[in-house]
């Protein structure tokens, strides 16, 4: 009985949680089972249907969505799950404790349907375990990889905080400065990891926490993603999966030697967003905005948002070129730029890049629209200087040679 009783609550908390019914009905239900349960007991969700609060399909998906959460974790050994966080496009993150060590861990538990390619499990352990070893202040730390009850489980840091994601989301445009801090922080974890050979395949907004003392947390490092993951983008039109809008090129082409430069455009996009308030590629379907990275001219953010410096457009230009020949070679080379923007000076690994970039088309045999010529402001104002003198002596000139006329003419009538 005391059983159903904290069934019923639950049901009723997730009713009101996702919106099927209000507060006040639910209070209204608790009051009619209460009257009823001397004479003939009944459970709340039926009093509800009875009110007419909810349906009997509504009750029956509150029933399933309450198994799926229910079910799955109590089967982890060593860890106590105290609720759920939060649910993604592929899996479910959980809040927890670690028993033996007292401490709070968030817990990603995978889909049944991972385990049925081997391929991606071996994967999952391989990368898993490459992340544990990673030993990063940016980086959400990865604690455990494994399997309970048919479930493949990711344990890591819990960060108590919010995500890029959220803020964006709340349609909050960064300043050059903030999101300059906050990429300098995620070219950080990426420069650990890709030095330790992993790669992050997946970094945008939602990867991209900040705790509650401001830190930035690089999230889901190592948690390997399915190569069918761009097949099935393509087909679902983004309902299963997140529309692409961070993803590099060569990703979408399902290239198989990615490696870190990926991560660079990943970020370079999130950057983007940031600075902008747009995603880069904007496309109701997730194969066209796959076509925009792969195609279409980036409309540099400085265009968009006016007030954005030179030097910051240019940097996330190179992150984002569709080639990662033209890209930063590195996250270090990255971080060179990144630190002098922030410094007020200028991008100069960006620069050798365009250059590069220039000569490799001029190779190639393509045409290069030259760049216009930098003005020396200095000279431009000599010049300036120098046409008023001349204008001025003109004018003197001019006015001697017509007194004299006037004098000539003067003494001749006289
Ligand atoms: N280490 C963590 N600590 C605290 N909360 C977390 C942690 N990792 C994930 N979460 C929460 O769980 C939610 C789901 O995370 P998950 O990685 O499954 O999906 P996502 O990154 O939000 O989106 P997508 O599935 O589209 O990649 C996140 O939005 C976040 O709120
Ligand atoms: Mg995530």
């Amino acid at each position: 009985m005391s059983n159903d009783t904290s069934y019923d609550t639950v049901l009723g908390k997730l009713a009101v949680e996702l919106g099927l019914c209000t507060e006040d009905e639910l209070k209204n239900s608790f009051k009619e089972q209460l009257a009823r349960s001397g004479v003939n007991p009944v459970v709340l969700p039926n009093v509800m249907v009875d009110l007419g609060y909810l349906t009997s399909s509504q009750v029956d998906r509150l029933k399933s969505k309450i198994k799926e959460t229910r079910g799955v974790p109590e089967q982890i050994p060593g860890y106590h799950i105290i609720g759920k966080l939060g649910k993604g496009a592929m899996a479910v993150v959980y809040k927890a404790k670690q028993i033996s060590l007292d401490r709070i861990v968030a817990i990603k538990i995978l889909p049944k349907r991972f385990t049925e390619n081997p391929e991606y499990v071996t994967r999952f352990y391989k990368e898993g375990k490459a992340a544990a070893k990673l030993n990063h202040n940016n980086i959400v730390q990865a604690i455990d990889v494994g399997e309970a009850g048919g479930y493949h489980y990711f344990v890591m840091e819990y960060v108590e905080g919010k995500s890029i994601y959220d803020d964006l989301a709340a349609g909050k445009v960064f300043s050059e400065q903030e999101a300059l801090d906050i990429v300098i922080q995620v070219a950080k974890a990426l420069e650990h990891a890709h030095n330790n050979g992993l790669i992050h395949r997946d970094v945008k907004p939602k990867n991209i926490m900040i705790n509650k003392e401001g830190v930035v947390k690089l999230a889901d490092m190592g948690l390997a993603r399915e190569t069918s993951d761009i097949e099935a983008a393509k087909n679902e039109a983004g309902r299963a999966y997140g529309t692409p809008y961070y993803i590099s090129p060569e990703q979408i082409r399902g290239e198989i030697d990615i490696d870190g430069r990926a991560d660079i455009y990943g970020l370079g996009a999130t950057f983007y967003h940031m600075v902008t308030g747009r995603v880069p590629f904007v496309a109701d379907d997730p194969s066209d905005v796959m076509r925009k990275h792969l195609r279409e001219e980036l409309v540099p953010p400085d265009h968009i948002n006016t007030s954005l410096s030179n030097g910051v457009s240019e940097v996330i230009e190179v992150m984002m070129a569709k080639r990662r020949e033209e890209r930063y070679n590195n996250a270090e080379e990255l971080l060179a730029d990144l630190n002098a923007v922030r410094a007020g000076q200028l991008p100069l690994q960006a620069h050798d890049k365009f250059d590069v970039s220039m000569l490799e088309k001029l190779e190639d045999g393509g045409e290069v629209q030259k760049m216009p010529e930098s003005i020396d402001i200095e000279q431009e104002k000599a010049l300036t200087n120098y046409r008023i003198v001349i204008l001025m002596l003109s004018l003197v000139a001019a006015a001697s040679i017509i007194g004299l006329i006037i004098l000539t003419i003067k003494s001749c009538s006289a």
